[in-house]
């Protein structure tokens, strides 16, 4: 009787995110308040909404192919080394390639000799 109330009371519990998996972030931009942030917050949401930036995850060379992209293709002025560090150090860190993600299968050539191909191709044959 006790313990069936308890469950009622604690299942619901066990649905909130633990408060440590939080990171804060800034309601404006919706970028994680952490070092740095507040120089890819002026810079970065200049032109485009902050989501574009939080949507995204990327190695550092991804995000510093994506910043020579829009200095080339979209009017993104040139960033003086130091802010350009500081901005792919943050994004790196907390914006970096999503861990699900997985890598490209490998080749064929790659792959070792599958044993059960002959007989697979015996017994259908
Ligand atoms: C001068 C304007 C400008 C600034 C400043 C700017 N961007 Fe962009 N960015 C653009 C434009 C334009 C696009 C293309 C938007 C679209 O496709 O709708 C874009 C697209 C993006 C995309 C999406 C790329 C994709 O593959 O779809 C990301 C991510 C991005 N920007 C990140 C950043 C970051 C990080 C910064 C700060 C270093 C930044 N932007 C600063 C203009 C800018």
């Amino acid at each position: 009787m006790l313990a069936r109330r308890m469950r009622r009371l604690l299942l619901p519990l066990a649905f909130v995110v633990p408060l440590g998996a939080w990171a804060e972030t800034d309601p404006d931009s919706g970028l994680v308040i952490a070092e740095g942030w507040e120089t890819v917050k002026s810079t970065c949401t200049a032109c485009h909404s902050g989501a574009l930036v939080t949507q995204n995850a990327g190695s550092r060379n991804r995000w510093e192919y994506l910043i020579r992209w829009m200095q080339e293709t979209q009017g993104l002025w040139p960033l003086p080394p130091e802010m350009e560090n500081t901005i792919l150090d943050y994004l790196a860190k907390h914006y970096g390639p999503k861990e699900g993600a997985r890598r490209a299968p490998l080749p064929p050539s790659m792959m070792p000799e599958n044993p059960y191909k002959a007989a697979k191709q015996d017994s259908a044959g």
